[in-house]
């Protein structure tokens, strides 16, 4: 390499790569250098190549062309292990920790030996002091395949921080943590900062980046669209570079005001710790918005509601029937269909095609008939793939090398085929990037002026508040309020859900459903 352009070389740089899969071309002529001690922010839409090049820096992926230089040194040979020795590790979209060992297992894997006894006292020591830095307040001696999903990626960065680490390319790291745990996390990274080493980080939440990074590199189509400092970019900026014109963010027009009886209804349902005496209901074709902090309940509602988890008591109706012994499977077999939050740990076959990931639940209905059903499944199939954008867009595509929002998109997909009466989503347009939302917006309010009622979940307030007819608010398990959407604002919502001038007379005192 040259040698003096400057006094100190970049953590990584990387000239002229490329890498090509099959027909696609996942990285082309990929030029861009990492400084040290900085936050590198980069994104993209879904499918743009970053985790392509993130799997390039940390060893995991060899490009077919092109130069990686890491910290002055040209690469000649380099995998997971190599990378590791010179300080770069990538926590990966896909966690990769070993299920049945144990949280202090995995965050010391591979870096000392005989982790697999008991955690002698040196490691021991080595993991508090992690945990002081971190405060994730994980069980070190639990086997981490029963750690949510969240969990199982704070196992992750821990592990990398185990590492001593200068380089860590974070990818799409707080895709499944809470507010809470990703302003942890946004701590995490200024110490680390601090302390010199470089962060690269994947994401899509804009916000973050322009708050958190010192520099962004929009990417598109495999290519290196610019890099710039952050202070230079605005969202707005961002997302029309990333998309390749100016973005539309709008939200599409609200579907026609439902009317007629109830379709879903819950009356005084207590369930667990969780669920304390939730009235609500929902009409055909109705956009009702379950606003409410993480951790305040929506899910579990929605949970109780779909028949994963049971009620305690109080009353579930469907199409004004009630519904007794409640499962998942029959509310599925009742036309109802839940997209559930956590979508990356479960629901897709890696080793089956797209298509087959799709049409899985509903083999029932289709095959009975044949070949021809069997064709316009197809056909039912290649149109919802349209309608989201999923790329590639060959249904018949290996499901495993979808970039993982385009996975997302696919198990969106899976249970829209069945056209259901009644949808619940829960986080929808998580991880997904800016075009997709407006596309799942589009499929939102498409669904619900066709008839459909869809219990919508979101902690984007502007997405509840933008698309829903009426809005209940949650908090600790009940609901304190509903607003018609229309007449109401993301400020003012947020004021409620905090409690902020709250009074008696606007709020339902949680404690009242006592008396059944
Ligand atoms: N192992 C692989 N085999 C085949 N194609 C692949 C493989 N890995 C990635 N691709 C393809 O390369 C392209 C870039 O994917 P990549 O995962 O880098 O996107 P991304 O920017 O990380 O997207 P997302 O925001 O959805 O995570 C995609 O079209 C993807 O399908
Ligand atoms: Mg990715």
């Amino acid at each position: 390499m040259a040698a003096a352009q400057q006094s100190v070389e970049p953590a990584v740089s990387v000239r002229d790569l490329s890498k090509r899969f099959g027909s696609t071309q996942a990285l082309s002529a990929v030029t861009l250098s990492f400084a040290r001690g900085e936050v590198h922010g980069l994104v993209g839409e879904n499918g743009a190549g970053k985790s392509t090049l993130g799997k390039m820096i940390g060893g995991l992926y060899h490009p077919d062309t092109g130069e990686l230089d890491v910290f002055g040194n040209r690469v000649r040979r380099w995998d997971i292990k190599r990378a590791q020795d010179a300080g770069v590790v990538l926590i990966a979209q896909e966690l990769c920790l070993v299920p049945a060992l144990t949280v202090a297992q995995n965050v010391f894997l591979g870096r000392e030996r005989r982790t697999f006894g008991v955690l002698h006292s040196g490691l021991e020591r080595r993991y508090q002091e992690l945990e002081r830095v971190c405060r994730f307040g994980l069980p070190p001696d639990v086997p981490v395949d029963r750690l949510s999903i969240a969990d199982q990626q704070k196992v992750e960065i821990m592990r990398a921080l185990a590492r001593d680490a200068r380089v860590i390319v974070m990818d799409e790291p707080t895709s499944s943590l809470t507010a809470d745990e990703t302003t942890r996390l946004h701590d995490i990274i200024g110490w680390l900062k601090s302390r010199g080493t470089t962060i690269i980080y994947v994401t899509h939440f804009l916000e973050d980046v322009l708050a958190h990074c010192d520099r962004v590199t929009v990417m598109r189509d495999g290519r290196v669209i610019r890099t710039a400092d952050t202070a230079r970019e605005t969202k707005a900026s961002l997302v029309e570079a990333m998309l390749g014109e100016p973005a539309d963010m709008l939200l599409p027009e609200r579907p026609p005001e439902p009317g007629g009886a109830p379709l879903v209804e819950m009356r005084d349902v207590y369930s667990g710790e969780a669920v304390r005496g939730v009235s609500l209901t929902v009409r055909p074709g109705e956009i009702v918005g379950l606003a409410g902090l993480v951790g305040s309940g929506r899910t579990e509602i929605a949970r109780v509601l779909f028949g994963c988890e049971p009620a305690d008591s109080g009353r579930i109706a469907f199409r004004g029937e009630e519904v007794r012994a409640a499962s998942a499977r029959a509310s599925i077999a009742r036309g109802m269909a839940m997209i559930p939050e956590d979508r990356r740990a479960q629901g897709l076959v890696l080793t089956r095609p797209a298509f087959e990931n799709v049409t899985l639940p509903h083999l029932g209905g289709f095959s009975r008939m044949g070949v021809l059903a069997r064709r316009a499944e197809r056909a039912a199939v290649e149109e919802l793939f349209e309608r989201l954008g999923v790329r590639p867009r060959q249904v018949d595509g290996d499901i495993s090398v979808y970039s993982g929002g385009n996975q997302q998109k696919v198990l969106f997909a899976k249970w829209l085929l069945g056209r259901p009466e009644f949808l619940i989503l829960d986080e929808p347009t998580r991880g997904v990037d800016v075009g997709a939302k407006a596309r799942i917006y589009q499929l939102i309010v498409d669904i619900a002026t066709s008839g459909t009622g869809v219990l919508l979940i979101s902690s984007e307030l502007e997405e509840v508040v933008g698309l829903s007819h009426r809005v209940y608010l949650v908090r600790h398990g009940s609901l304190i309020g509903e607003v018609a959407a229309a007449e109401t604002s993301v400020e003012v919502l947020l004021q409620r859900l905090f409690g902020v001038g709250d009074t008696p007379t606007t709020s339902t005192p949680s404690g009242n459903g006592e008396d059944q």
